[in-house]
């Protein structure tokens, strides 16, 4: 039987990954054929700790622009490439690094902490970074009576200080695909499987989360469901996250919360777009050197924070 068109395009991308010693990383949420080819596939947190550590010539990043940019700021010395020039995090891009100066201004005395989800520039203008994976740990390890301000993300912000029990100085940010989840779509599915387990991302909206069993990180969702006894479970995600799960546990089933979690974004990077970025050596992410001077010390402390179980 002869190859698919698909079968062709990865062992092209195979073979062209290692005549330019590349690695490919892929995020949680990419297409299942892309995240099925990648080395290393993992949340946020994870992939920033594989890129600072490769040593291949040439990073390849499946997934959207702040993730390559992170790649680039941790290891300046590789190429970083992007499939789609266009892959971009709109949450990220709620936030500049001039409005956030002005947070600054109007709270000297606070420390500022960082969503990974942002520009560089936002990065160089804040003392640490964190996923959604350390997040707690990070503000938890803070000292206690400085203001902190927590930027871009109000619904990790809220999260935070829930667990934190300290007040956080947010800024309005979100996800555009988070937010469509509604608590209405978890009773929803919780009507119709009244076994399953919910999990959700940190970036739902609070009435989501009040109603799940338990918020992770996309890489803490993996390690939640191969550890636990459950059947089935109610995811709260972007449904690319569904493919890794059901990797893990292939006996459950897993139920996306509605119909509407789909980060466009996350689904812009295709074969086609991998091996053209190989081929071509496309598209180069840069970072000017005194931005990334400076934002490379918030994301070393990320790095170096160890995530919630
Ligand atoms: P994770 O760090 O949990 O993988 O999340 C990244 C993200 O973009 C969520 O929308
Ligand atoms: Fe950004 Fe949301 Fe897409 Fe994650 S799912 S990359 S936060 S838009």
């Amino acid at each position: 039987m002869g190859k698919t068109p698909d079968q062709r395009l990865v062992d092209e991308i195979r073979d062209l990954k290692a005549a330019r010693r590349a690695v490919l990383l892929a995020h949680n949420y990419q297409l299942p054929e892309i995240q099925d080819l990648a080395d290393f596939c993992g949340d946020s947190l994870g992939l920033s700790v594989e890129a600072s550590k490769t040593d291949a010539d040439v990073i390849v990043f499946c997934g959207v622009r702040f993730m390559a940019e992170t790649a680039k700021i941790l290891s300046p010395h590789k190429m970083v490439l992007l499939p789609d020039r266009w892959a971009g995090c709109p949450m990220a891009d709620m936030i500049t690094g001039e409005q956030l100066r002005g947070l600054k201004r109007k709270h000297p005395e606070a420390l500022v902490v960082c969503y990974v989800n942002s520009t560089a520039d936002v990065k160089a203008e804040s003392d640490y970074c964190c996923t959604s994976a350390n997040a707690v740990a990070l503000v938890q390890s803070l000292p206690k009576g400085r203001p902190i301000i927590f930027v871009p993300d109000q619904h990790l912000g809220q999260f935070v200080e829930k667990q934190t029990g300290r007040d956080l100085i947010l800024w309005p940010g979100y996800c555009p695909t988070h937010v469509l989840m509604s608590d209405e779509d978890i009773r929803q599915a919780r009507k119709q499987h009244p076994d399953a387990v919910v999990i959700a991302h940190p970036e739902c909206t609070e009435p989501v989360k009040d109603l799940a069993d338990a918020l992770l990180s996309t890489g803490q969702m993996i390690r939640f469901v191969k550890d636990s006894p459950a059947q089935r479970f109610i995811v709260a995600t972007e449904v690319g996250m569904i493919h890794p799960l059901q990797k893990v546990r292939p006996d459950a089933e897993f139920i996306p919360a509605g119909t509407r979690g789909v980060c466009p974004n996350m689904k812009k990077t295709t074969l086609e777009k991998v091996l053209a970025s190989l081929a071509n050596l496309q598209f180069q992410v840069e970072v000017p050197e005194e931005i990334r001077r400076k934002a490379v010390r918030s994301l070393q402390r990320m790095v170096e924070v160890l995530p919630e179980k």
